[in-house]
């Protein structure tokens, strides 16, 4: 079995106004330790594709298997155990809590398994480092521009050294010379840790880096 496999997943969302069709019997097979990049059109699915894989999103059919688990048929703690220990998500948003500053930001994973707040702020300075952050660690998000956000968002994505990175559009609002360290970062993390990254980009950067792409279109069954 590999280490993080679709069975025959469908997923149709229902809102309000209608239903909105997005995998229909979508097998996929990854093996651990692998860097993928997604790609395809806006709308098409690609972080709902991550949010499956974190368990964020549930299939409306099929079953999802990460390590040997079936996902489908943890509970609600469960699930959020398994986010916090072995995901690290860095979203197209960056979602930082507002009230909480960069330091707080990136020790929540650490404090919620379980780490000591003098020991989680270490660390955090430690990360911080990495993504040229340390600077800013006692301001607040909205008074940090959207690639400085995006760096925090990494440094808390990694707090944990997660088995899993699931990044989505990690580069999107930053320039060059910050896009490479994130790019650099991720390899580091996959190379080093053998951390299984999967990451949404048209950064060509990041496409050429990876060990193969998968393209929403051609996997999506859904018109
Ligand atoms: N929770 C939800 N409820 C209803 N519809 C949703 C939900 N999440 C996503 N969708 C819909 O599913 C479709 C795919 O969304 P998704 O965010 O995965 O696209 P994407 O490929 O990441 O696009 P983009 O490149 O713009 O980020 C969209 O039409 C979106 O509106
Ligand atoms: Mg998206």
């Amino acid at each position: 079995m590999s280490f993080i496999e679709f069975k025959e997943v469908d997923l149709t969302f229902q809102t309000k106004v209608q239903r909105i069709p997005i995998f229909k019997g979508l097998n996929l097979e990854i093996e651990k330790g692998e860097f993928i990049t997604i790609a395809g059109p806006s709308g098409k699915g690609k972080s709902t594709l991550l949010n499956l894989v974190s368990g964020f999103v549930k299939p409306t059919g099929g079953e999802i298997w990460v390590d040997g688990k079936n996902l489908s048929k943890m509970n609600d703690t469960q699930v959020c155990d398994y986010r916090n220990k072995r995901i690290g998500y860095i979203f197209q948003t960056f979602n930082l809590i507002q009230q909480f500053n960069v330091r707080d930001n990136v020790a929540v994973p650490l404090l919620l398994s379980g780490m000591k707040k003098k020991q989680a702020y270490e660390k955090v300075e430690e990360l911080l480092d990495k993504v040229g952050m340390t600077n800013r660690i006692l301001e607040y998000p909205r008074t940090l521009s959207g690639g400085e956000q995006q760096r925090v968002a990494f440094a808390r994505a990694i707090a944990n050294n997660p088995d899993i990175i699931l990044a989505d559009e990690p580069t999107g609002n930053l320039d060059t010379k910050n896009g490479e360290l994130i790019v650099n970062l991720l390899m580091e993390a996959n190379k080093e840790n053998g951390t299984t990254v999967l990451c949404v980009s048209h950064d060509e950067r990041i496409i050429e880096k990876g060990q193969r792409t998968i393209l929403i279109e051609e996997i999506t069954c859904v018109e």
